[in-house]
């Protein structure tokens, strides 16, 4: 996943100085979609001029003391740039563009990083989020006609195919949205792409399909209306068929005869009293964090939208007609503050999130639990119900640590609803084409709302008529826009790769959603009692259990040097193993494995021995009888496990070394239990000197497969 950011400034004067802090303040709040180079483009001296750019590998702090420096990184085939930049150089109106990469094709390196340049006069530039899977027929092609490539990325096909598109034309009318329209067609894969070109100063286009992209909107007199209208062609100009570039057939020219011109409305949403221009900045952006800070005002953009922003307007157009979508896009307010996506007073935002816990499982819960009488209302549920009941299936599909919350719901699913649960990894479900049905319920969770595995997942769901629904923490992600349904976990921004508060979050969503499907059925309102009663509690208990963090601290100064780490647990303790596992492995670069307790037997006890570290977790529940007895197995063959166990357990070996639990309702223990190993994760990877909310390799959100 990478981010992408566009600054357009109309009628505003700004400095080149401070549109490339714009950039980089932009790129920072989105560096954890990827980071492993990062680059900026801004205009040149004057609007013919080509495009400066600004390029680094490493994080972003890298790339902000390159642009100090003030020498720009010379454009791929150009002669070298040695010279400073005019940093003082005031813009009245000018367009910018940013990206931070997590590479997927070609390492990360200079000559690598976006914006991508179609030719050393950088005519087109383009920064890019997603895969092209068909770049290299388009590559071939290109070449043959004469275009030189100088990178690896797919993304550089697609900066050379506009010049084609642009060269090809015989009368160069064409608008650059409907350039932009023409390349888009030729493209197939998933992106969100802003595009830039020498030859329409001042204007954007910003296209996306399966990758998310909004446009902040900042002014100062107040919006005439707050959507903007989606404006459909009065007719598809005449195409003109130019030379085959496309593998899919010729690549038609749109304007290249004398076709119609587009109808070029005037954005309602934009026009002042006296219709004359007003000052206003455009900010587009993958992701809120990005924006939040100039304006709260957003709108979001759907698949196939290609919004063109000149003049200062902001005109959204249709790569294809979709009759289901609206004519309109609305305006937003966004929801979240600044201070949500900064660290405050913490060392980093992985140890803010775990620390906000007690304060995020409030608000999944807010609104939603009724203390009072006992019941839970999701509203997004409430229309579903009757068919959620008569479902044959539950069907929870997710990735990595969503998974884990799937894993952790699942019993207590089955034991309030008496339906068939199964869960998946979005992958190895599709993989299988596994079977899926009309009367089937899929459940996708998912943090960033855009893991591409469980978003194509979800549409496989989609085709086969299944009632989908969404558990998502980012508002207006494509999970959240494409199923049925579903339920926000309001959990607030986690910025830190690894994910903490999204799992109590996900895990607390989880059990309201069982809870409220149970209400059609008294037998089962004494355990909804305890259940609600123990979710009252859990904010207080979690923390009680982060008041042990210092204890969690020396811990893991002795565990630092280990080299492997197994987690053992049984029933519902079992996703807080793989969990706690999956934490350690993504912060510390530790092996690190979660197993079940009563697999002991059929295999891993072999790996048991006086040396091996191991976290043993056998807090209080029906099973306890079962774990101790796995427990005895372990200590049988010297294992000297770190015990994680109720505050009340009094069978604890005198001589181990034990982590007291606060005890809550046993389908609820999770909760606690996973604080520990959160915390323990993060004092590993700090002790050892990580990158704490940037792991290697690591990113936010898998956005492609
Ligand atoms: C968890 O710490 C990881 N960051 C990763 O496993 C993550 O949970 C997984 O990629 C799924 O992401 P999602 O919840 O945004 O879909």
């Amino acid at each position: 996943m990478c981010g992408i950011f566009a600054y357009c400034s109309f009628l505003c004067e700004r400095d080149r100085k401070h549109v490339c802090e714009v950039l980089c303040n932009a790129l920072a709040r989105m560096e954890y979609r990827g980071y492993d180079s990062a680059g900026i483009g801004v205009d040149g001296d004057s609007p013919s001029d080509p495009f400066i750019l600004f390029k680094e590998v490493g994080k972003v702090a890298a790339l902000r003391k390159h642009v100090a420096g003030g020498v720009p990184t010379t454009p791929p085939g150009a002669a070298e740039i040695t010279q400073q930049v005019d940093m003082s150089k005031v813009f009245l109106s000018q367009t910018s563009m940013a990206h931070t990469r997590w590479a997927t094709h070609g390492v990360p390196s200079v000559a690598n990083c976006h914006p991508h340049v179609s030719d050393p006069a950088t005519e087109f530039s383009v920064v890019h989020n997603g895969i092209i899977t068909n770049y290299k027929e388009l590559k071939l092609v290109l070449q043959k006609r004469g275009y030189s490539f100088r990178t690896d990325t797919d993304t550089e096909c697609v900066a050379i195919l506009c010049k084609y598109v642009y060269d090809s034309q015989p009368n160069k009318r064409l608008s650059f949205q409907s350039l932009v329209k023409t390349v888009l067609k030729e493209l197939e894969g998933s992106f969100a792409f802003v595009f830039k070109s020498v030859h329409f100063p001042d204007e954007i286009v910003a296209a996306r399909r399966g990758s998310p992209l909004l446009i902040g909107v900042k002014t100062e007199r107040k919006l005439k209306v707050d959507f903007v209208d989606v404006e459909l062609p009065s007719e598809e100009g005449k195409l003109a068929p130019v030379p085959d570039v496309g593998a899919a057939g010729l690549l038609a020219v749109p304007g290249a005869a004398d076709g119609p011109k587009l109808r070029r409305q005037q954005s309602r949403a934009f026009l002042s009293e006296d219709g004359m221009p007003q000052p206003i900045e455009f900010f587009v952006a993958s992701d809120p964090a990005a924006i939040i800070e100039h304006t709260k005002k957003v709108l979001y953009l759907e698949d196939d939208d290609i919004a063109h922003i000149f003049e200062g307007e902001l005109h959204i157009h249709r790569l294809r007609r979709d009759d289901g979508l609206s004519s309109v896009r609305a305006i937003e307010t966004l929801e979240i503050e600044l201070a949500e996506i900064m660290k405050g007073q913490y060392d980093h935002f992985m140890q803010k999130e775990i620390y906000e816990q007690p304060e995020s499982v409030v608000n999944t819960m807010r609104g939603r639990v009724n203390f009072d009488t006992g019941s839970v209302t999701l509203g997004g549920l409430k229309a579903y119900l009757p068919v959620i009941r008569r479902g044959r299936r539950l069907l929870f599909v997710a990735c990595g640590t969503s998974y884990h919350s799937c894993i952790a719901v699942r019993s207590v699913f089955e034991e309030l609803t008496e339906i068939p649960v199964a869960v998946e990894l979005a992958s190895d479900f599709l993989d299988r084409r596994t079977p899926v049905f009309r009367d089937d319920v899929t459940i996708f969770v998912s943090q960033s709302g855009e893991t591409a595995d469980t978003i194509l997942a979800l549409r496989y769901c989609l085709e086969r008529g299944a009632l989908t629904l969404g558990v998502v923490n980012v508002v207006g992600s494509t999970l959240s826009r494409e199923t049925h349904s579903g339920i926000h976990i309001n959990a607030g921004p986690e910025i830190g790769v690894a994910s903490t508060k999204a799992y109590t979050s996900q895990y607390i969503a989880l059990i309201m959603m069982a809870v409220q499907l149970s209400q059609d059925s008294i037998s089962k309102s004494p355990r909804r009692a305890e259940i609600i009663a123990g979710l009252h509690a859990i904010p207080s208990q979690i923390k009680t259990v982060l008041a042990m963090d210092k204890d969690i601290q020396l811990l893991a100064k002795d565990m630092i040097q280990s080299p492997s780490l197994l987690l053992m647990g049984r029933g519902l303790q079992y996703a807080t193993c793989l969990e706690g596992a999956l934490k350690i492995k993504e912060l510390a670069y530790i092996h690190s494995e979660g197993i079940l307790a009563g697999e002991l037997k059929h295999g891993p006890l072999a790996l048991i021995d006086e040396h091996i570290p191991i976290i043993f977790v056998m807090t209080k529940d029906h099973l306890y009888p079962k774990t101790s007895s796995a427990l005895a197995q372990i200590t049988a063959r010297k294992g000297r496990p770190v015990i994680m166990a109720s505050e009340s357990d009094t069978n604890v070996p005198r001589s181990a070394q034990v982590i007291r639990i606060p005890e809550t309702v046993d389908c609820l223990q999770g909760l606690l239990n996973i604080i520990p190993l959160q915390l323990l994760s993060y004092h590993l990877a700090v002790q050892k000197g990580y990158d704490v909310d940037f792991p290697r390799n690591l990113a936010k959100s898998v956005t492609t497969e």
